[in-house]
């Protein structure tokens, strides 16, 4: 088995892939595949704890593979696969949820999100950072490329690999988040005190991965900001506006001083229109590689990265079952 160190990151195919998973997340899955064993999922049983409609979800299944294709991820250099076609994430979690004690789930933000958006409270919701836990686990990461928002999931993984290891053998790696400098947590263009999220009923609320530039530039220009015109980063008294900076920069790979300097008194009208123009020129080149791929290879590259995982998955398992008395007889 290989000795590189490990990446392992994952997306719910909920649809709606947007800008903020690109900046926060994607770009880095990219990036790592050069010097890491890459390790990349699409975690379609997390997405079912939310309300779902099947059809639509096999939709959105394969649209999801198709943009982290586009994107860049190499299905020649990194394991590419569903989550649901690999039974060991199910197995992992359910044995890492034997040690998980349910006052650490109490505190998940994200559950607690959840439910306040009119979620329903499931066990699968509930339990989704076990499940998170176990894939990251699962092929022994080392590093997991995420935004913020995923900070304290990352937490609690590294909480149960430390319990595991002192209660049956030191089986897991500590695994460690790899959180961008800029852009980690880029927020909704309609309420920039939140995040930008799939899930938000506003579609102005997020820029899509496969938006078109005349929608691109419609969503930035009637953007939220603020009644003082000039451009300057400050997220308590102008939080629009700070994001706007902070994804011009992670566009273009500028600083966010060097952008106040150049508009800061340029007017909102000419800002807006320069970061419409850095988003549209960042994401061409992805919806014309997503126009250019076809369905039934997208799929056969699933179905053989779905083989590969689990085959090396079973591996990887046979020393956790071992570890907690539940090898062969
Ligand atoms: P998900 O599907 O919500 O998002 C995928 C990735 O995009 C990041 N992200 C953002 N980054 C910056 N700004 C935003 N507004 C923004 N919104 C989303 C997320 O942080 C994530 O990195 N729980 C995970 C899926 C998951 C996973 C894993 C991730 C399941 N198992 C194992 C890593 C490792 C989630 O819901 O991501």
């Amino acid at each position: 088995m290989e000795t590189n160190k490990k990446v392992f990151s994952g997306v719910q195919p909920t649809g709606n892939v947007h800008l903020g998973n690109y900046l926060g997340a994607f770009r880095n899955w990219v990036a790592l595949q050069d010097d890491y064993d890459a390790i990349y999922c699409i975690v379609d049983l997390h997405g079912m704890t939310v309300p779902y409609d099947p059809p639509e979800y096999r939709r959105t299944r394969l649209e999801t593979a198709k943009v982290l294709l586009a994107i860049g991820v190499d299905p020649d250099r990194s394991l590419f696969y569903m989550q649901s076609q690999v039974p060991h994430h199910a197995e992992l979690a359910w044995i890492l949820g034997t040690i998980t004690p349910t006052g650490v789930l109490n505190r998940m933000t994200q559950y607690k999100d959840k439910l306040a958006t009119g979620a329903p409270a499931n066990l699968g919701l509930y339990s989704y950072p076990v499940l998170m836990a176990a894939d990251i686990l699962l092929f022994r990461a080392d590093l997991v490329p995420v935004g913020e928002d995923q900070k304290q999931h990352l937490e609690m993984t590294r909480d149960l690999a430390e319990r595991f290891n002192n209660r049956f053998a030191e089986v897991f790696p500590i695994p460690e988040p790899l959180i961008p400098a800029t852009a980690a947590r880029v927020m909704s263009l309609t309420e920039p005190t939140a995040k930008m999220s799939k899930s938000d009923p506003a579609d102005k609320s997020r820029i899509l991965i496969l938006d078109s530039a005349d929608v691109i530039m419609k969503k930035v220009k009637s953007a939220v900001t603020d009644s003082e015109p000039t451009v300057r980063y400050d997220t308590e008294a102008k939080p629009g506006i700070s994001n706007l900076l902070e994804i011009m920069a992670a566009c273009t790979g500028r600083s966010i001083d060097d952008l106040v300097s150049e508009y800061h008194d340029a007017g909102y009208g000419r800002f807006k229109e320069a970061v419409a123009e850095a988003i549209i020129e960042t994401l061409a080149p992805i919806k014309s590689a997503y126009e250019r791929l076809d369905d039934r290879e997208v799929a056969r590259i699933l179905q053989k990265g779905a083989l590969d995982a689990r085959t090396q998955a079973e591996v990887y398992q046979s020393e956790v079952r071992r570890a907690v008395g539940l090898d062969q007889m």
